[in-house]
């Protein structure tokens, strides 16, 4: 199913929840159309490709793809990249820390001028007329990572970050923090890095005017409210190495 954030004056943003079928971890893919450019945030794997390709070309032109935007360089983000590279003459935005390694997902030579890599800092990102902002999220969870920030529906799709996992109604976003805990704690204390890291995210995020935060997996969450008790959870959640201890290092 797909769920259509946002639509209004040739700017478009779809989600897509129940493109993964199988044993392989429920993923969300995004579409961003402006001014018949567009761009997909982390496409996922080979499974999502031909129904995402559809997808795209019900809105537009599939040649009008100008990015394919990997978060990071796991499988359940970037795995589907060669099909991309073959269909179509969009270019790859990846963090430069992972610059070198995406090559791998791609027969030789297919990226050969069409990576756009962001520097650690994070960057603007031309799409028609608008600028995508490439938010620095490392460590949450991968060491080189973005979150991608869209000025005019002003949602941040937020990666890993708010992943919910073993919920179902995927396009009913949640309103209050409560209903999110049960499918993300544990996933929270062990994908993400640090309180640290996650308290400077969350203060990034708080100068930001966001509608709508819409993760990797599972539901999205919507309207002030829930985002902030999100990143008020967040900014005080001990995870990643403030849990580990020796016990979680010996030998078996
Ligand atoms: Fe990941
Ligand atoms: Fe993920």
């Amino acid at each position: 199913m797909a769920l259509e954030l946002y639509n209004k004056n040739g700017h478009i943003c779809v989600a897509f929840f129940d493109l993964v079928t199988g044993e392989a971890v429920q993923s969300n893919q995004f579409l961003i159309i402006d001014n018949n450019h567009s761009a997909i945030i982390d496409p996922g794997g080979e499974l999502t490709y031909s129904r995402l390709y559809m997808a795209l070309s019900s809105y537009t032109n599939a040649s009008n793809l100008d990015y394919i935007i990997a978060s990071h360089q796991d499988p359940d983000i970037v795995a589907s990249l060669n099909k991309w590279m073959v269909g179509t003459n969009c270019r790859v935005v990846v963090p430069e820390l992972w610059e070198r390694f995406i090559p791998h997902f791609t027969s030789p030579g297919r990226t050969k001028g069409r990576i756009v890599s962001i520097p650690d800092k994070g960057a603007k990102l031309k799409l028609g007329n608008i600028q995508l902002k490439a938010l620095p999220a490392h460590f949450l969870h991968a060491e080189g990572n973005f979150q991608f920030y869209d000025p005019i529906s002003k949602i941040l799709f937020s990666g890993d970050m708010g992943a919910n996992l073993g919920v179902s109604e995927l396009q009913e976003p949640y309103t209050q923090l409560k209903d999110a805990l049960p499918h993300m704690q544990g996933f929270h204390q062990r994908y993400m890095n640090s309180r640290k890291v996650c308290a400077y995210w969350a203060n990034m995020v708080n100068t930001l005017d966001i509608e709508w935060m819409v993760p990797q997996h599972g539901k999205p969450f919507k309207g002030k409210k829930v985002i902030s008790e999100f990143l008020g959870w967040i900014s005080k959640l001990e995870c990643g190495t403030d849990l580990m201890t020796q016990n979680d290092y010996r030998v078996p």
